[in-house]
């Protein structure tokens, strides 16, 4: 049966404030706003808008995401918890859906003595989104451990990317496609005595080097190869530079905090501000690692 789009009224809110959804806490509103509450009826609305040529953007923790203070119009689709967040373990294999958090998947593999995703410690944001960027740090990635990943297509199709279809570079991978439904994981067996210490270790480093308690989007810029973002950021001096209501932190100059009342028009300029000032002084373009609506 085809549906129409008026079939998803309920779940739809119209107008809805972005800026509830997302980390920076700021930005416009999203034209149609969907909560699909199970897998078919999520597959069948993204199907649907596809039919109607309606739009879509999937969002999910919002972590990592600055939406345009003028808003977007179509569909803005949420799938996160408890939508897409089964998380199953055989073995050493991790099969997680989508919009399972990272953080939930990380602690299931912890407690199974599973090795691997211990690095990822403290990160946002569901699995979809960590795959789609390839979600990581100093310590590792998620790529070098996804095995398989079950999408739907930008037309509507469901597909299983493994093998030569799947790569990972630093914060990117080739995975295009609309959504993410589900990954297969593969780590390895280790002591939990080592997995847990090396957790704490990791978590106890961010915290101490990063504003965790502060609003924010993460790094806002990639590293350049072989360089440190913050590092040059903070030999321009720009630690503390605020513009309205958004500020680069002066724990971690790589990221941009916002408080109440701050516009995707501020965290823009300080986004220019530091990319001329590090151009000017090395060299060097620094890239947005951000997603922008
Ligand atoms: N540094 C400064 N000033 C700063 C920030 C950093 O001098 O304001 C120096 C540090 O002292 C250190 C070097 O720069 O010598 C690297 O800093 P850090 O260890 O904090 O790592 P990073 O390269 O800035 C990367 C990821 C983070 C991830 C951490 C830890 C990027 C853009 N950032 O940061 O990821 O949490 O390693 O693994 O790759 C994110 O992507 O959102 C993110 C926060």
């Amino acid at each position: 049966m085809t549906n129409s789009i008026d079939d998803f009224s309920d779940i739809l809110s119209r107008d809805e404030p972005l800026s509830q959804h997302t980390w920076l806490k700021l930005g416009g509103n999203a034209e149609r706003f969907y909560n699909p509450t199970s897998r078919d009826q999520l597959i069948a609305l993204v199907r649907c808008c596809i039919a109607q040529d309606i739009p879509v953007r999937i969002l999910g923790g919002g972590s990592n995401l600055l939406v345009d203070d003028r808003g977007v119009s179509g569909a803005v689709i949420r799938v996160i918890d408890p939508l897409l967040s089964s998380v199953t373990i055989d073995g050493s294999i991790v099969k997680a859906e989508g919009g399972a958090t990272l953080s939930h998947v990380v602690t299931e593999s912890v407690r199974a003595n599973l090795a691997g995703l211990e690095n990822l410690v403290g990160i946002p944001g569901t699995i979809g989104g960590a795959i789609v960027g390839n979600a990581g740090g100093r310590h590792g990635d998620i790529g070098e451990f996804v095995r398989s990943v079950e999408v739907m297509t930008n037309s509507g199709d469901i597909a299983v990317r493994s093998g030569d279809e799947l790569s990972f570079s630093y914060r990117h991978s080739s995975v295009s496609d609309l959504l993410v439904l589900s990954a297969e994981l593969e780590l390895r067996p280790d002591d939990p005595t080592e997995l847990a210490n090396r957790m704490k270790k990791i978590w106890i480093m961010k915290r101490s080097t990063q504003p965790l308690a502060d609003q924010s989007a993460g790094c806002i810029f990639k590293n350049p190869r072989g360089l440190s973002a913050g590092a040059l950021i903070e030999q321009c001096g720009l630690k503390d530079l605020s513009v309205g209501k958004a500020r680069i932190s002066d724990r971690h100059a790589n990221f941009v905090v916002t408080e109440a009342g701050a516009t995707s028009g501020d965290v823009e300029s300080l986004i220019a501000r530091v990319q001329s000032a590090v151009s000017d002084k090395f060299g060097v373009s620094l890239e947005v690692e951000i997603r922008r609506w």
